[in-house]
Formats: C-alpha cells, structure tokens, sequence
C-alpha cells in the first residue's frame, strides 16, 4: 500500500506529474468535481491544525468524496491509552485514505504499517511534513517557473522546524540549489538533516545568524515561526520568538522577483505591511496546498 511519509516518497517525476495535475485541476475544476465520488478521506489530527486539516478536507471535497476524522487528540480513544498502530487498523475499515498529524515524529509511519489504506503524513512533531513541501513546490514552480539554480533562504526556527526539513530535502534533488541557513544559534538545522541531505549530495550551504547580510542573494526566503510548542522551556521560546521580523526597510536589499514564502500560521515573523508586497506568497501557498493535497489524493487512491 502506497503512503507518502517523506516526502521523498515520491520522486521528482511522480512531483512533476502532480504539478501538472494541480495546474489542470486550476484551469478545469470541474473535470475533477466528482473524481473521488463514493470515497472517504480521513482526517486524523492529533495536534492543532487550521491549513492543513481543512485544506485536505476542502480538497476532498472538491474532488466529490466525503470525510470523516477528528480534530484533536482529546475527542480520540487516544485518551483512552490506544496506539497509533491499532487505531490506523480501525480507520482502514471506515475510509479510503487517512491524513494523519501527530505531535510524535514517526507515527504516522508507524500507522502506515499497520493500516490496509494509504497514509499521508500531515505533519509527525518536529519531523517532516510532506503535503507542505508539495504546496511549497507548486508555489515555486508557479512563481519562479524552476526548480534548478535557486539560492534559497530559510529563516528562523530550522531545528523544529518541519517545514524546512521537508522542503529541503525536495530541493536537495535539484541540481544548481544553494541553501542559506538564517536562524539563533539555538534553532540551527539539526545536524542529521544536515549529514544526511546537504552534506550526502554536496550541497553547498551557509549558516549565518543574519538575515540582512544574507538577503540579497537570495531567490526564495522561507520565514518561519518559532515552534514554541516544541520547546522544552518558556523562557527560551520567549527569548527567541522574535528573533527575526520580515518588515519593508529589510527587503529594500532583496531581490526584485525575490518569493517570500511562509507556511503560516504567522505570528511576528513578517510584518503585516509586507502582505501588499508583490513577492509576498505565503497566501498563495494556502492555495497551492489544496491543489496539490487534490493531485496526491487522487494519485494515491488511483494506485490503491
Ligand atoms: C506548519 C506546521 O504545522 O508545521 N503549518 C502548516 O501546516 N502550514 C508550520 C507551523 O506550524 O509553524
């Protein structure tokens, strides 16, 4: 049974296939509105979420299948002490495909194992999260039209980050990418990201604590939030919350057709004046990641 865990999982042809399939899905909806007729997606969220829950749940929908789930650990039988394994073996006999976020990095793995349905990884702790990375890399294919020769820069929390850890493994197969690494001393990337994906295909990096010295190189700058619900202290989330904010007087260094990007939720990161800039696209990601989440359900269910 076919699951995307990592994003890795999926090869840069079967990605570009679902570009392909999400830049259709834009110019002809309706080809689509009843493709999953008759299906169930299952939504099983462990750990708060707004995008990525509804945005799976929305393009469901718009693919003409229903859904079933939960929104919060506390309304499952996980308070009731069930594993992860037995509960993906329960859904496989409700649904059609499960999207499960979990505060644990590895489960849904582990319920992939164990369910007779495909699994999609909506995010498992400071791990990796897949269905952002496709999101992100439909928002780059669209707004810079290649995924070769781009120096990009990742800003703010890089060790819990899985938005970054996920995304830079996508990139890491494309040939001509340069990662400058922005984030405190304490949020650098984590050192197996590090060994496994830039240093195992020599990609060339730099970490630096400066997101003004590294701006003007830059194609793409990815912002992200401080993962205070990682963080083992309160003091330290709030000595390091602010560390970097995005705001008009740091981009008059940045590039002309430079794309910030931002999983979001957004919290201090980029000042609100930025949102009318013309390469502010972290909106834009919001939309992109339904289309994509509508290419892997289909492609996953399609195989299944
Ligand atoms: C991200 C996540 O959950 O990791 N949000 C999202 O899914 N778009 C980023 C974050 O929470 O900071």
């Amino acid at each position: 049974m076919r699951s995307v865990i990592d994003i890795i999982d999926l090869t840069p042809e079967e990605i570009d296939d679902m570009i392909k399939t999400a830049c259709d899905i834009i110019d002809n909806p309706l080809k689509y509105s009843e493709m999953c007729k008759g299906k169930k997606l299952a939504t099983l969220f462990f750990e708060p979420s707004t995008r990525t829950r509804l945005s799976f749940e929305a393009a469901m929908y718009e693919l003409g299948g229903n859904v079933i789930g939960f929104s919060e650990a506390s309304s499952s039988s996980a308070t009731k002490g069930e594993s992860v394994a037995d509960t993906a073996k329960v859904i496989s006999c409700y649904a059609d495909i499960i999207a499960m976020r979990h505060p644990k990095e590895g489960a849904p793995y582990v319920a992939s194992k164990n369910a007779t349905i495909p699994v999609i990884n909506a995010g498992d702790g400071g791990h990796n999260h897949p269905t952002q990375t496709l999101a992100d890399l439909l928002t780059i294919y669209r707004e810079k039209g290649r995924f070769d020769n781009l120096t990009i820069g990742f800003c703010g929390d890089l060790k819990f980050g899985r938005t970054v850890h996920s995304l830079i493994n996508a990139m890491a197969r494309y040939t001509g990418i340069k990662f400058i690494l922005i984030s405190p001393e304490e949020l650098k990337l984590p050192s197996y990201v590090k060994k496994n994906v830039l240093m195992a295909n020599n990609i060339p990096y730099v970490q630096t604590t400066s997101l003004e010295e590294a701006m003007p190189e830059l194609d793409v700058l990815y912002m992200t939030r401080v993962q205070g619900e990682r963080f083992f202290n309160e003091e330290d989330y709030l000595r390091l919350r602010d560390s970097y904010i995005l705001d008009l007087q740091k981009l008059s260094t940045a590039k002309e057709d430079l794309c910030i990007m931002h999983p979001l939720p957004r919290v201090n990161e980029i000042s609100v004046a930025v949102d009318n800039d013309p390469r502010a696209c972290y909106f834009k990601q919001v939309l992109n990641g339904k289309y994509m989440r509508m290419a892997l359900i289909l492609k996953l269910l399609q195989e299944a």
